[in-house]
């Protein structure tokens, strides 16, 4: 009767929190591994054939106002090389990854005060002036409604605010008590309602992450519907509280990502750097669970090790063209295509429409 819930999933595309505990209790199971790894893969199929997307990252900032326990770039670290890109050489990394493909540029940083949201806001213009061809996402942490809207009407079409954790308590272990779930997840409907395609998140295996925080994270994907999902396995940073924890687990990373293709079948689901950090063949293995984007590096070389989240981080030596030649090559191992478009979500639609 073990294949039950697996099934309820596969036919409802949801559980309950206490059906999700019991799937994750099967997750070392390999029929059922099996199972939800080739449903999931057949959705992923469905609507998105062999395409994998792809989307050039642009670390611009590694100051941070927050000082979140995990991450090797919180404000405590004061041995953290700190830098900043210019506008011109934010603008420099959109020319060389447009020219090699890319058409979607994504903005990630820390919380850092210096880019004001006039500075942003006028940042986002220029690209999507320069680019109206191409998608711009953010990723640049928790602001108010006001900032957002600002962002939007900028131009900018996507945000990334992983949720980290969907449990209180959790979220509390893992961040000071300035910040709160309550405001992150705030943030989240605020990006929503302002018509943004939202991604949210969370690592796999993070400190004290019990099965019933995952089950709560799923619940609330599930609820929440986000166009896009980032999840990745916790990877210890040395200058961190959490230097000796142990990282998380790939297989059940791997597992995880097929069950959210499963809940949310037309989702866009990286397979991330933090998973090709733990396992040479991590991204391959995440794209054959079930995952469609891969987000290589188009940041400075000069800065790539500054961006340093957790220990070990690949392609922080590789030029932007390297690490696209290298990732279009992983991607057909896997058996994908990596292509050039902005890879929007809903694709079946498109499909339907006969576009
Ligand atoms: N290990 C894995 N992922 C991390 N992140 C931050 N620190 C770590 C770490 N030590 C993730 C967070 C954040 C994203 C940008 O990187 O989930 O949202
Ligand atoms: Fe960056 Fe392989 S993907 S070097």
């Amino acid at each position: 009767m073990k294949n039950s819930v697996a099934d309820r999933l596969i036919q409802n595309h949801d559980l309950t929190k206490p059906e999700f505990m019991e799937l994750l209790d099967l997750s070392e199971d390999s029929g059922i591994r099996e199972m939800l790894t080739r449903e999931a893969v057949r959705l992923r199929k469905l609507y998105y054939g062999d395409k994998v997307y792809t989307r050039g990252l642009i670390e611009f900032t590694n100051y941070c106002k927050n000082n979140c326990y995990y991450c090797g770039i919180r404000r405590g670290n004061k041995d953290a090389v700190r830098y900043r890109l210019t506008k011109e050489e934010i603008l420099d990394c959109c020319a060389q990854g447009y020219l090699l493909g890319f058409r979607t540029f994504v903005l990630q940083g820390g919380e850092d005060a210096y880019y004001t949201d006039e500075i942003m806001a006028d940042l986002i213009r220029e690209i999507k002036s320069r680019y109206p061809d191409c998608a711009l996402t953010l990723s640049i942490g928790e602001k108010s409604y006001e900032s957002y809207r600002l962002f939007r009407e900028a131009g900018a079409d996507r945000y990334l605010l992983r949720h980290e954790t969907a449990n209180s308590e959790h979220y509390a272990r893992l961040h000071p008590a300035q910040m709160s779930l309550s405001a992150r997840i705030q943030c989240l409907y605020d990006l929503k309602s302002l018509g943004y395609q939202v991604g949210a998140g969370f690592m796999v295996g993070s400190p004290g992450q019990t099965k019933e925080c995952l089950a709560d994270d799923l619940v609330f994907l599930k609820e929440f519907e986000p166009q896009m999902v980032g999840i990745g396995p916790f990877i210890p940073h040395h200058g961190t509280r959490y230097a000796k924890e142990k990282a998380g687990s790939v297989e059940l990373t791997l597992f995880l990502l097929s069950v959210i293709r499963i809940l949310l079948p037309q989702v866009l689901l990286p397979a991330t750097t933090a998973l090709g950090t733990l396992d040479p063949r991590g991204r391959e293995k995440g794209l054959s669970a079930g995952a469609n984007v891969v987000m290589p590096n188009l940041s400075p070389v000069t800065h790539r090790k500054q961006y340093d989240l957790y220990d070990n981080k690949i392609c922080t030596g590789e030029e932007a063209a390297e690490c696209r030649g290298c990732l279009e090559r992983r991607v057909k191992s896997a058996g994908y295509r990596l292509v050039n478009e902005r890879g929007d979500v809903s694709c079946k639609k498109e499909v339907d429409n006969g576009f």
